[in-house]
């Protein structure tokens, strides 16, 4: 069934622009202002996704609502409002990758619109996928929290965004050739994706300009009723990595329906292993969708005075999106300019990679319609480009290094939470709950 439903527990004055927003993505919001209420609503309602719970006002209620939500095999879930001082406390800085459960006041409807999408969407998928498995891996996912692969059943692929609202900064030579070695030197599954449908080249510079597009099959499928997806669209490159763009021209580009785009990027994370994105530089509902579905954005930066002002301007906005915990800047021609410690500095996030200057070096690999990885393998560029992999590949398999801050977040949190819906439990004779904790991680 589609959980195409959000519960908001919100102060009055905030509901009509939180509606107003979610029906315009279809999902339909209910308003709730009591335990009581949310529990006859979710009785009712098995359609209800996802609750928007308010952080920040009578409490006692908020937990009695996220003991609902959990109670038994119901498994909503929610997404919290906190105050800035309250988050940034908790996520140490915004470095902590909380997995879509916060957003802090003051925020914007539209935003939080976004990420109830994103989480709806993988909830979405996860539940698609799980229907196939058995009892006992549904069950593990089911235990495990809404939205992250569980160890129990194959990793899904990992969302890697490359964006800079500055053009010429190397964002698609980076997502080609991050692309490429993790595909031939790591074994891995890429996919690779031009979203760029007013000046993507990706396609161009490797040879597979007359490859079919998205908006191409998609709107072939309109008369036909299908829906063909990600996988099935995409062509193989010489260097094994699945290429897919978007479209050839900005214009009729309608069918690339924001919510469209996201579930089929969703759901083709079964099929690879690594989906790497290249954007075009805007902050429209396209490029939103896909920010918040990332489970890291790459942010190109070359040590010049522009490249770092925009650089600065996405932080900033990132803040507004609340991805601002995704982002991580890759220094790209760092032996010019600035230096790369100055750059970290001046754009207020963490450099992952640093990438040398290669003079004519992709521009050959582009004329051989190849990536610099299968034309030049001994570069020494093409080892940084390694090694950015490497790092990608390491922030995946071991959170504990950039992200072991998430787990001082998000464990804490969850402890103090399971201890006062046990009280908030206890206190309230309507609440049935099995011993088992809320969240077992
Ligand atoms: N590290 C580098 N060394 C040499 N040339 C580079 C480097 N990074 C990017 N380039 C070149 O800079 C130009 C712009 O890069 P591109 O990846 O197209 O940027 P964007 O996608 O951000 O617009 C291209 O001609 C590319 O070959
Ligand atoms: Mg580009």
């Amino acid at each position: 069934m589609p959980r195409s439903a959000v519960a908001i527990y919100l102060p009055g004055d905030e509901i009509p622009a939180v509606n107003a927003e979610l029906a315009e993505a279809g999902y339909e919001a209910i308003a709730v202002s009591s335990p009581d209420e949310l529990e006859a609503l979710l009785e009712c309602r098995p359609d209800v996704g996802l609750a928007i719970l308010d952080g920040e006002g009578d409490f006692d209620a908020t937990i009695e609502m996220y003991a609902l939500l959990h109670e038994g095999e119901r498994n909503v879930p929610s997404l919290m409002i906190v105050s800035a001082t309250a988050s940034d406390r908790l996520s140490l800085a915004g470095r902590a990758r909380v997995n879509g459960e916060f957003v802090t006041r003051p925020y914007s409807a539209a935003s939080l619109r976004w990420r109830v999408e994103a989480m709806l969407i993988r909830a979405e998928t996860m539940l698609i996928r799980t229907e196939a498995l058995g009892d006992d891996a549904r069950a593990a996912i089911l235990e495990g929290e809404v939205g992250v692969a569980s160890p129990a059943v194959a990793q899904r692929g990992q969302i890697v965004v490359i964006f800079n609202p500055k053009g010429g900064v190397g964002k698609t030579t980076i997502a080609i050739n991050t692309a490429a070695v993790l595909q031939m030197r790591r074994n891995q599954r890429v996919l690779l994706i031009d979203c760029d449908t007013v000046t993507g080249h990706i396609v161009t510079s490797l040879g597979m300009a007359e490859i079919p597009t998205v908006v191409d099959v998609w709107n072939a499928d309109l008369g036909r009723h299908a829906s063909h997806s990600l996988p099935e669209i995409a062509s193989a490159h010489s260097s094994g990595v699945a290429v897919l763009t978007m479209s050839r021209s900005p214009l009729h580009t309608e069918v690339l329906e924001p919510k469209r785009v996201a579930q089929a990027i969703s759901a083709a994370r079964d099929a690879y292993d690594w989906i790497i994105i290249d954007m075009h530089p805007d902050y429209g509902p396209l490029n939103q969708g896909i920010f918040a579905l990332a489970d890291q954005i790459l942010v190109p930066v070359t040590p010049e005075v522009p490249t770092i002002r925009a650089a600065v301007q996405f932080r900033e906005v990132a803040v507004d999106l609340e991805i601002r915990d995704r982002l991580a800047l890759v220094v790209n021609r760092s032996n010019s300019g600035v230096s790369a410690s100055d750059v970290e500095k001046v754009v207020g996030f963490g450099a992952i990679a640093r990438i040398r200057s290669a003079g004519m070096l992709f521009v050959h690999a582009a004329n051989s319609h190849r990536s610099a990885v299968e034309a030049f393998p001994k570069a020494r560029v093409v080892g940084d480009i390694e090694a950015l992999a490497d790092r990608l590949i390491s922030m995946r398999d071991d959170p504990g290094g950039t992200q072991r801050s998430m787990l001082w977040f998000v464990r804490p949190v969850r402890d103090l939470l399971d201890r006062l819906t046990s009280q908030a439990v206890g206190r309230s004779l309507s609440l049935r709950r099995s011993s088992e904790p809320v969240h077992t991680r």
